[in-house]
């Protein structure tokens, strides 16, 4: 069983949904955890009929200050695998080390290159010629982990941020649910900070 954790949008959340339902994400999703209930990822997983989790998160911004109520609600659900999707809270010890190499997030950058917050605007102002969305393994570090998968995306001449945002959010849509259906469904194994899969299927996403 998958979770997906959300605070906004949910855009993503919904790209991982339609692949659940479709039998292409090598995964169930059993339930959307939102530390936002009002967020309009939650809205979407009403909608469809998605179980909707929202634990207590505490008194801070960026992290959940006791992560065992949302472990228990995770093993509850038999979770064996959590997917950040737009989640605005750092992940800390009581959650990584139960979910060793099982918790993934997409990232609006071809990480190393600005990882944190607002990596559109900032690849833009920086006046890359050349962006990306990044699958990654979530670990202690911020935009860290190992990497599952890559897109790539132009900076077209005469781009504007809103335009680079939309082709952004169209190639994080197609990469996420593809990656996540490879890193379960195929064999991988690490070799230092690489991640490699047994098989070459799926090149293609290596920019
Ligand atoms: C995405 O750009 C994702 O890469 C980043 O947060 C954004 C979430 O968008 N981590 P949405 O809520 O899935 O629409």
């Amino acid at each position: 069983m998958l979770a997906v954790f959300a605070s906004g949008n949910g855009s993503n959340f919904e790209a991982l949904a339609g692949a659940g339902r479709s039998g292409a994400l090598g995964g169930t999703i059993a339930a959307l955890f939102s530390d936002r209930p009002d967020s309009r990822a939650c809205e979407c997983a009403r909608a469809l009929g998605i179980e909707t989790v929202c634990p207590p998160v505490g008194r801070f911004r960026t992290r959940i200050e006791d992560e065992r109520t949302w472990l228990d609600a995770l093993h509850a659900r038999r979770v064996g695998c959590v997917l950040l999707a737009g989640f605005m809270r750092r992940i800390h010890a009581t959650l990584l080390d139960a979910f060793p190499e099982r918790i993934l997030n997409i990232h609006p950058s071809l990480l190393p290159a600005f990882p944190g917050l607002d990596a559109i605007a900032r690849a833009f102002d920086h006046g890359a010629r050349v962006t990306g969305c990044t699958v990654h393994l979530v670990d202690a570090g911020l935009d860290q982990g190992a990497i599952v998968a890559q897109a790539a995306i132009e900076v077209r001449e005469g781009d504007t941020l809103e335009a680079l945002e939309a082709r952004m959010h169209e190639a994080e849509h197609a990469l996420y649910p593809s990656a996540v259906r490879r890193f379960l469904t195929e064999p991988w194994r690490r070799e230092g900070r690489r991640l490699v899969f047994e098989s070459r299927a799926g090149e293609k996403h290596r920019a």
